[in-house]
């Protein structure tokens, strides 16, 4: 039989237990890489998880997306995934993007110091417009948003491989479940990560129910706005076709619009906060950006959608972002192979028995110096110039994912990360803070310190000033803001 892959010889009985960091495992993991090469295996006692740090090496290999398994239910899920994250309906939700954005851009010229948040609103709000109809003014006092902040923020906590996340009172100790995964079958009284799971399984699919009565309920009392004057809300469409998702009970028809809350608000807010962070800490790359934006879009107008292919330079920060501070650190959910596989790699075959947790080691593969010289450093140059890369559709980086299970929400992120940028690189300058001395204030962008850990990562929130680039630009930008309240009065309850 072929080996497991990689070198790393494991303890009898304990595997690499003893090693397995508490938190940030891709930075160990990254580590690991250079060390023993792009493939490695790891125990968890006898559980074995499969690490890849190739891009080019991966090809495809619950009752919610994220957590299915491979086959039917997961292709019924993905099919009614598409009915809001397709291409033509990502373009009929275009004007929330941009109506939103110019939201975005007033609240960073009346509230730049709340700027982190504020790109927090926007995702947020933006998501949950498109999926249940219905804005979010104030992230404090939304209702909607604080059952889908709970509700996801408990499966994101368990999703980390190792984690032992026992910080707060709700968190959860999964490292013995996959060390010994015989203790799932333990009663959930002596089981204390099964009994918080219980509960928030309870507690979320309660929530997902509710916010799809919500549309249900306005749907049957006429209280929705007309198809002719905003495009339909994924949660309607849903309703609408009902019987062409006839195979998903009501609980895994209930958590498809939960899905686009879970996997898309954390991911893309996280960028636009690390965007920022790159602007404020590379001057030179945001007065390139500037003389993009004068020259292309000047002050009196915002840029838009047709701007885009104009804006090549834009499209590369944005790439390389990605690339630096992905967000899905860890690849994304972690998966298992469904039967016994031996895995080819330049050459060698590996033994990968079924049910071995396989996770790409994204952190490794966008730190890869071979592929990306000067890796840790931040230059959009790389994608500027015409160069390609080892990686998924053509995107020069693999921060969407791989093969079957790609990120389907791509296209969305970057139609939302577009027109953000856009417009918040058109409109502001971004610098560092001054202390009372006088000395710049310069916000922490290492992964081991000023990056969260977690299933998702995204900068630890910094001071930076934030000011518009003109006085022209100042008045488009209140100007717009009105445009932009009144179109999105029909997306207020
Ligand atoms: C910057 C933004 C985003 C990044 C970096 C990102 C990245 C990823 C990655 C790495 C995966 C895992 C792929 C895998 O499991 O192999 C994934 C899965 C997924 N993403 Fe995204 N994503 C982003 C935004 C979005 C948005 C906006 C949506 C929806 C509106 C979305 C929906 C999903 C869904 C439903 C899955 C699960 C797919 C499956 O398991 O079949 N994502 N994403």
């Amino acid at each position: 039989m072929p080996p497991y892959p990689g070198g790393k010889r494991p303890l009898p009985f304990l595997g690499h237990i003893l090693e397995l960091p508490k938190e940030k495992s891709w930075m160990t993991f990254r580590k690991w890489h250079e060390m023993y090469g792009p493939l490695l295996t790891i125990w968890n006692g006898n559980t074995p998880t499969v690490l890849i740090g190739d891009a080019g090496s991966i090809s495809s290999q619950g009752k919610t997306i994220l957590f299915a398994t491979y086959g039917e239910r997961w292709r019924a899920y993905r099919k009614a995934i598409h009915l809001g994250t397709s291409q033509k309906a990502v373009d009929s939700y275009l004007p929330i993007f941009e109506n939103e954005g110019k939201v975005l851009a007033a609240d960073f010229l009346n509230n730049p110091d709340g700027w982190y948040q504020n790109i927090f609103r926007y995702t947020a709000s933006a998501v949950v417009a498109i999926t249940y109809g219905r804005r979010i003014v104030d992230l404090d006092k939304d209702a909607a948003y604080q059952k889908l902040a709970e509700t996801v923020g408990f499966q994101i906590k368990m999703n980390v491989p190792g984690a032992q996340c026992k910080r707060e009172e709700n968190d959860c100790d999964n490292l013995g479940h996959e060390t010994f995964p015989v203790l799932r079958h333990l009663p959930a009284w002596m089981n204390e990560t099964k009994r918080k799971a219980i509960e928030f399984r309870t507690l979320g699919r309660g929530n997902f129910a509710a916010l799809v009565n919500e549309v249900r309920n306005k749907l049957a009392t006429g209280n929705i706005p007309d198809s002719s004057l905003i495009a339909d809300s994924y949660t309607k469409k849903m309703l609408e076709s009902r019987l062409k998702f006839a195979e998903l009970d009501e609980i895994e028809f209930n958590q498809q619009p939960g899905s686009l809350f879970a996997a898309g608000v954390d991911t893309t807010s996280s960028t636009l906060q690390s965007f920022v962070l790159a602007l404020v800490l590379h001057p030179e790359v945001q007065a390139k950006l500037h003389k993009e934006m004068d020259e292309i879009i000047g002050h009196d107008r915002s840029p838009t959608w047709s701007d885009e292919v104009k804006l090549p330079y834009l499209l590369a920060v944005v790439k390389e972002t990605l690339r630096w501070r992905p967000v899905a650190i860890l690849g994304g959910t972690p998966h298992a192979n469904t039967e016994d596989d031996v895995f080819v790699y330049k050459g060698k075959s590996y033994f990968i028995p079924k049910g071995t947790t396989i996770l790409a080691s994204l952190w490794a593969i966008n730190m890869n110096s071979e592929t990306y010289p000067d890796p840790n450093s931040f230059n959009p140059e790389r994608f500027y110039n015409g160069q390609e890369y080892p990686s998924p559709g053509g995107k020069g980086h693999s921060s969407f994912g791989w093969g079957r299970r790609v990120c389907p929400g791509a296209y969305f992120a970057e139609r939302s990360l577009y027109i953000t940028t856009a417009r918040l690189a058109w409109g502001f300058k971004f610098e560092m803070m001054k202390d009372q001395s006088g000395k710049d204030i310069r916000p922490d962008a290492t992964m081991e310190t000023g990056y969260t850990s977690g299933f998702n990562c995204r900068p630890l929130p910094f001071p930076c000033k934030i000011s518009p680039r003109s006085g022209v630009i100042k008045s488009v930008i209140e100007k717009e803001l009105e445009e932009a309240l009144d179109f999105l009065r029909f997306y207020e309850e």
